[in-house]
Formats: structure tokens, sequence, C-alpha cells
């Protein structure tokens, strides 16, 4: 058992401290939110993560998990400390490390013993040096401490299973014993560990990253060529997956990708690359295919509603930026939402879980209790999110409240020949629609 404090209780902190406890270890999680340690006191949980808060609550219960806002409470026992707060998108696309930098310089200040300090924060490469730099600067007298980088690859809606089952661990240091110490912590998860220098770590967290929004660009890229040419993506992408190189992960064509890192994590490392005088451009097509994703909902919704959307209603089906979560950070429906609304669509929405931040974030869209609610009298659907239960709804009661059966699915769940049965106006991202027969 190590004793672990853990700077940050947002999505990676509080998955990364509660995963740690239920491995044996005494974790405290720190916080400057007193709201936030608050709510964890309460025994409630921040974010919508499935499973999370059983396993906190367990973890509470059995001494292993503590929150405080007190950085002198965290270190006093601490054997290492994991830095998990939050680097936003700065002004220029650049990560903003602010945050970075006040946890640093806390460690720094409060440490009274030696520390392994594990950056867990995506970071531009070389951030590992420099807040060792920070450390070695704040600290009133010299004591020993080492960093480590090691960043996570959590999906949200998978988080505990993903840190539980991990592909890999990657471990960036110069100090081979620290590494090794982190190293230990992570064994009984029985996953490869990759050992390397700082700024390799870093730059492996960013290029995992960019790679899968590349493949999510490629096949939305391949998505257009096959609606103009009457292909279908869906199955070419199975058709691609077989390859044992290529693999059938992440070759859903659809809005884009959103959320907390993908859009972020890839401007972030085009930001590094420009002012190193690089020329990213594959990063800069992977990003410019993922904006013309959300536009191909409105200039489809549109072309079908007879060329304008001026007073026609139109429903979002799911508006988190994926299944499983109530996050809306670069969401395609707030997106979507906000541009079918400046040509003077009104626009309603239904989610199993982010209607509360959803109506917060835009007030103009009107909520709806169910599915069925919101296809009530709407000229048009429009497929998100790909949640499960949109999968298995009663598409017959669905099209019955419509005003114009016009469905627009971004995320490909439905079967196009069922949908065209039912007597939908049915479009799809990449699936032929046209030129091999749906619904015309
Ligand atoms: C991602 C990374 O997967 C994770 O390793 C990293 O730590 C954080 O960023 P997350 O943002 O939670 O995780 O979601 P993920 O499941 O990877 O999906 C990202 C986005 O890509 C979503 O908007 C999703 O809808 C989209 N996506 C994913 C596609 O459009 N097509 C796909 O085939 C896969």
């Amino acid at each position: 058992m190590k004793n672990i404090a853990v700077a940050g209780t947002g999505y990676v902190g509080l998955v990364t401290g509660t995963c740690f406890a239920n491995l044996g270890n005494k974790i405290t999680c720190i916080d400057i939110s007193e709201e936030k340690i608050a709510m964890l006191k309460r025994g409630e949980t921040p974010i919508y993560e499935p499973g999370l808060s059983e396993l906190i609550q367990r973890n509470v219960k059995a001494g292993r998990l503590h929150f405080t806002t007190s950085y002198d409470e965290a270190l006093a026992d601490a054997d290492f400390v994991f830095i998990c707060v939050g680097t936003p998108s700065g002004v220029d696309g650049e990560a903003d490390l602010r945050y970075v930098r006040m946890a640093a310089e806390t460690i720094a200040e409060k440490m009274d013993h030696p520390l392994i300090v594990v950056n867990k924060s995506t970071v531009p490469v070389g951030t590992g040096d420099w807040v060792a730099d920070i450390i070695s600067r704040k600290q009133p007298t010299p004591i020993d401490f080492a960093v480590v980088s090691c960043p996570e690859f959590l999906k949200e809606g998978s988080a505990i299973a993903d840190f539980m089952a991990a592909d890999r661990v990657v471990l960036g240091s110069l100090n081979a014993d620290a590494a090794e110490k982190v190293a230990r912590l992570h064994l009984p998860l029985r996953a490869p560990i990759l050992v390397t220098d700082l700024r390799t770590a870093e730059m492996i967290k960013y290029a995992s990253n960019a790679f899968l929004a590349t493949r999510i660009s490629f096949i939305n890229e391949i998505a257009t060529i096959c609606e103009k040419l009457g292909a279908d993506v869906s199955e070419v992408a199975a058709g691609m997956g077989y390859d044992k190189r290529i693999g059938p992960h992440f070759l859903n064509a659809g809005l884009g990708y959103g959320g907390s890192c993908f859009p972020k994590d890839v401007k972030a490392l085009e930001h590094m690359a420009l002012v190193q005088g690089s020329h990213p451009s594959l990063l800069r097509a992977v990003m410019e295919i993922n904006r013309d994703a959300r536009r191909w909902a409105v200039i489809t919704l549109r072309n079908l509603l007879g060329g304008k959307l001026e007073d026609k209603r139109i429903g979002l089906l799911g508006l988190a930026f994926k299944p499983n979560t109530d996050d809306l950070r670069e969401a395609p429906a707030m997106e979507i939402g906000h541009l079918l609304q400046n040509e003077g669509a009104q626009v309603s929405g239904y989610d199993p879980v982010a209607m509360v931040h959803a109506g917060k974030m835009n007030p103009r869209l009107r909520l709806a209790e169910d599915p069925y609610e919101l296809a009530q009298g709407v000229d048009a659907l429009l497929v998100v999110t790909e949640w499960d239960e949109f999968k298995h709804l009663d598409m017959r009661r669905i099209k019955e409240g419509m005003a114009q059966p016009i469905l627009v699915d971004g995320r490909n769940i439905y079967d196009p020949e069922q949908m065209a049965a039912l007597g939908f106006t049915y479009r799809a991202v990449g699936r032929g629609n046209g030129a091999n027969g749906y619904n015309e």
C-alpha cells in the first residue's frame, strides 16, 4: 500500500484516485474548489461516469479514499503526488498551463519530505522539465523530488474499465528509480509498461490522440466520397477493419469528434509544431474535415427542407458529445444547434443525461422529456449522439408524431432500407444516399 496525493478532482483525477484506492492504496484527492470537495465529502460525484459513484463510496467506506482542499494534509504522508489538473485551450490553441503551474508551485511550497511528482495532465512536450524547474525554484529549502510523466488514456463513459484494463502504461522520466516506483504502482493492472524519457512520454499522448482523430477525419472524408459515388461507408469501414494492420476501431463516420481531449489536443499539437517552425498540414486537414462534418448536418437538413431553415422545427436526438457521458464540451449538438438557430430554425433536443447542462449552455434550446415528445411536430429529426436507447425506439411511433418524416442520421445507427420502408426520408453519413436508391 502506498500513500498517494492526487491534485485535481476532475475527470482524470477522480478516476485515477478512485482506481488506485481500489487497488489498495491510500489516496487523498485535493481540489482548490471548496464546492467540489464539499460535494465529494457529502457522497455526491461531480461528474457522470458509469460505476464511478459506487466505486468512490466503496473506497471511502473502506477508509482508502479521502478528499481535502489542503495540500498540507494531502502531502503529509504522501509517497507520490499525481498532478491531474485541467489544461484547457488557450487563445492561440496552445494548452493553458496555469493550473499545472499552480499545482507545481503549491507542491514545492508544501512538501516537507522527498516526493515523486507524477504528471497525468495532458501537457505540451517539455512541460515535465518545466514542472521540475518550478519545483526546484519554489522550494523554500531543497528537498529531493523526481518528475515522472504518466499520460492518461481514459475514455469518458468507460474510464474505470480503461484504467483497470489499460492497453499500456507509459512512463517518462530521467530518473530510473522514480520511474520504477511508479511502474510498481501499476503492476496490478498487468498492462505492458513502456518506460522512456519525459518528452517522449508527453509526445506519446499527443500522437495517440492526434492519430485517433486522424482516423475519424479519414473515415469522414471517405464518407463524403462514398456519398457521391454510391458506396456505403459503414461497410467500407468494416471491410477495412478486418485488415490487421488497420483494425476496426475509430472508423465510425459521423458528425466528427468532440469532447474534452481530441479537439484541444490536436490544436495544441498544431500549435507546438507551428511555434517550432514546422508545417503540420495533416493536423490542419484533420481539424478542417471535423468542422465540415458538423456543416454536413446543417446543409443536409437545409436541402431536405426546401433550401431554407427559417421557422423549421428540428429535433436533436442526443446532445452529449458521445454516449454514456453528460459532457457537452465541443459537442456537435451544441455547434449544430447554434448554426440551425442562426438560420432561423426552432431547435429542440433530448438526451438521457446531458439535458440540464445543455439548457444552460443554450437557453433557446427547447428540451423534450423523451424521444417521442421530441419527435412531436418536428419537420426533421437529427441523430447527433448514438445512445443505445435510440437504437431501439419504436420508429413507427416516432414518425407518426413528426410534421414531416425527415430523419437525418448523423451516427449511422439505423438501417437505411428499414427506415425507407417505414416511409422516412432518410439520410445517413456516407451511405450512398441517392446513388443506390435509398429514398429516391
Ligand atoms: C479520448 C481518447 O480516446 C482517450 O484515450 C483520451 O484519454 C481522451 O480523449 P474521449 O474524449 O473520452 O477519449 O472519447 P472517445 O471515445 O475517444 O471519442 C472521442 C470523439 O470521437 C467522440 O466525439 C466520438 O463521438 C468521436 N468518434 C469516436 C467518432 O466520431 N468516430 C469513431 O469511430 C470514434
